[in-house]
């Protein structure tokens, strides 16, 4: 590990008053999460993007629901990693911080982070297809099909899926934390879904140091200051400054 880029990038850090940090599922990586383009392989012989989509859902919410149960049964007993648990550390040491995540797996929050906006939704949340109403469900499995406690509605997971637009709420959140920081993390991300692949840029124009950090060279590069070849879990806490 370059050890001259690392004190670099804790010096920006610890002069920084607004930081905003970007996670992909690398950052999960190392609690036993399943990336997206990795070897996650089929369930049944379907690929996520047949079963994340409102089609799916619409013609088969069972099937859809069944493939969630998997998942969640996957993720419930993962903890969160060093990586995690350091960006917890670091925003109690800025003053303005953000974290953006496009994973749905709840694992900044069980680190400690706090003002997170999660990009593409949380899978231990369900959402009503009639009434809206969206509540926090951890059973494993959730009974099928699952029904709303307020109007006995289909339940559906409150995902982005594939098709779909992204909340405005979270978007607007993200678009106001990468205005004016000083340092943008981008961590763990392939850097290949929109929006987030382009907030390197949108951060770096907006004059941002921006740093990387993956196991290797991403569509990122070009809007990126440092680069930090490594696994989010040991690279992390070590340009947070927690250990080292
Ligand atoms: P990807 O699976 O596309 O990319 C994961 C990235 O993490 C890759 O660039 C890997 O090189 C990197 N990586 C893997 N292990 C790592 C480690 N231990 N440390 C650091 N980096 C590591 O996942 P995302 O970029 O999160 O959307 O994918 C973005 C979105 O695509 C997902 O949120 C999902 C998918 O479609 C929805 O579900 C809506």
């Amino acid at each position: 590990m370059d050890g001259k880029a690392i004190e670099g990038v804790r010096e920006k850090l610890a002069k920084a008053e607004k930081v905003t940090v970007l996670t992909g599922a690398g950052v999960s990586a190392e609690s036993g999460v399943p990336t997206f383009r990795g070897e996650e392989g089929l369930w049944r012989n379907y690929r996520a993007e047949e079963l994340a989509t409102p089609g799916a859902f619409a013609r088969d919410p069972e099937l859809v629901w069944q493939w969630y149960n998997m998942r969640r049964e996957k993720l419930a007993p993962l903890a969160p990693n060093a990586a995690h648990t350091a960006l917890a550390w670091l925003e109690r040491k800025v003053a303005d911080f953000t974290l953006i995540t496009q994973n749905v797996d709840g694992l900044h929050k069980r680190g400690g982070s706090e003002n997170i906006v999660e990009l593409h939704g949380n899978i231990w949340r369900v959402r009503c297809t009639e009434c809206g109403v969206i509540e926090e469900n951890r059973d494993v499995p959730i009974a099928i099909p699952p029904a709303c406690g307020e109007c006995g509605g289909l339940l559906r997971p409150h995902i982005v899926w594939f098709g779909e637009m992204l909340p405005e709420e979270a978007l607007s959140a993200a678009y106001a934390a990468l205005e004016g920081c000083a340092v943008l993390l981008v961590v763990g991300t392939s850097g290949l879904v929109q929006p987030a692949a382009s907030m390197a840029s949108v951060a770096g124009r907006g004059g941002a140091y921006v740093v990387e950090v993956n196991i290797e060279k991403t569509p990122n590069a070009a809007s990126v200051d440092t680069m930090l070849v490594g696994r989010a879990a040991e690279v992390v806490p070590l340009i947070v400054g927690e250990k080292g």
